[in-house]
């Protein structure tokens, strides 16, 4: 097939962007680059030994989408693209709901006038909120996600579900993504925040190269075995995978389906620690600081669905999602740059 992946130079989009490469696909990347640098793509091609096709520019822009499909016979779309972090979110909600929302609606009327209508779009757990009940299950109610950010990407699961019902030509799979971490086994490519990490790995993983000083526990005092939150951490290519797999899906029949693409299995903050201990030999040295705003105890995945209808579940464990994530952290301790 022939893709048009938005936001494909970011962690997760690059990821798949090779998967895709690797695959057989044909790759064009959109991407606006305010969270991403082009060495990712160079060394996606370099892994792959294939080349793709790279277009500097941002999913709001019509015009530029207009010629995009004008010029290439694009069979699907993999959409990647938006702002992601959480606290800036409540700083910049205008930021967050243009990128993600009103940028997703210019992609899908751009999609729709040229007649491209198979959609796979990142949307994330935290559109669960606080979750009555864990794991959480695609069921599971979603009216109260967090913050902005959250927010928004429901929105777009709404916007997307409203389409789909408005015309039966579309066939969209909606992805709610766990905690993605891990990096490619080649240590080649990774993610690289710009600033100061606002995850756990990224910071955890420069505080054991030695950027950064001391890791701060968010709370220890949650109703969870060790009392410190616990999350369903997912490889970064698994989950790629698991986007071949939905466009798989959605290339064989029309609808939409929403599937959560996460290892169905919660780790509390302090066994992330010790399993990245392990894998890196390092200590990691922390402290525990109060809780931080808006953080829930608790969240897994219910992850059969993705199972059952996608023939995909995550198949790497906590050692080797750390030991990846330490390859490429000390292959590369400034990041691409
Ligand atoms: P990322 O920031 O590394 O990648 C996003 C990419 O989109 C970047 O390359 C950025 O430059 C680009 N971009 C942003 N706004 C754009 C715009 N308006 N036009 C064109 N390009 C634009 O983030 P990621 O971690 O790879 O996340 C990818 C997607 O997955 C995002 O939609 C994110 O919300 C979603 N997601 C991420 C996580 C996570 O923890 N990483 C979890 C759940 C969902
Ligand atoms: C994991 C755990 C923190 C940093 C976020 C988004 C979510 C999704 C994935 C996009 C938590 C603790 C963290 C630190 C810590 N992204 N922590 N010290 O918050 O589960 O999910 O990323 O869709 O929407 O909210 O991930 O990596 O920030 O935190 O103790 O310096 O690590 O409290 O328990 P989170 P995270």
């Amino acid at each position: 097939m022939k893709l048009l992946v938005t936001g494909g130079a970011g962690y997760i989009g690059s990821h798949t962007v090779l998967e895709l490469l690797q695959a057989g696909h044909e790759v064009v990347v959109l991407d606006n680059l305010c969270n991403s640098s082009l060495e990712s793509l160079r060394r996606v091609q370099a892994i792959a030994g294939r080349s793709l096709l790279f277009v500097e520019g941002d999913i709001r822009n019509r015009t530029l989408l207009d010629q995009l499909f004008a010029q290439h016979q694009i069979d699907a779309v993999v959409h990647f693209a938006g702002l992601k972090a959480v606290g800036e979110s409540v700083r910049k909600p205008l930021d967050y709901y243009a990128s993600n929302m009103a940028g997703t609606l210019t992609l899908c009327q751009a999609m729709a006038d040229a007649e491209v209508f198979r959609l796979v779009f990142s949307s994330s757990a935290t559109v669960y909120g606080d979750p009555a009940r864990v794991p959480a299950s695609e069921e599971s109610p979603v009216t109260n996600p967090s913050s902005p950010y959250g927010r928004s990407k429901l929105m777009v699961e709404q916007l997307l579900q409203d389409l789909q019902c408005s015309d039966a030509r579309w066939s969209i799979g909606i992805l709610r993504y766990f905690n993605p971490v891990g990096a490619h086994s080649s240590g080649l490519i990774g993610e690289d925040p710009l600033g100061l990490p606002n995850n756990l790995l990224p910071y955890l993983s420069q505080v054991a190269i030695g950027k950064l000083d001391c890791l701060q526990v968010y709370g220890n005092d949650y109703p969870t075995p060790d009392g410190t939150c616990v999350r369903d951490y997912i490889h970064v290519v698994d989950l790629a995978l698991g986007h071949l797999r939905a466009l798989q899906f959605i290339s064989s029949r029309r609808g939409c389906e929403v599937w959560n693409l996460g290892a169905g299995k919660g780790y509390s903050v302090l066994q992330v620690i010790s399993a990245f201990e392990q894998a890196s030999g390092r200590t990691v040295r922390y402290v525990f600081g109060p809780r931080r705003a808006g953080d829930i105890a608790a969240n897994w995945a219910e992850p059969s669905k993705a199972a059952c209808e996608l023939g995909w579940k995550a198949e790497r464990s906590l050692a080797n999602m750390m030991a990846d994530t330490w390859r490429w952290q000390s292959m590369n301790p400034q990041g691409y740059r």
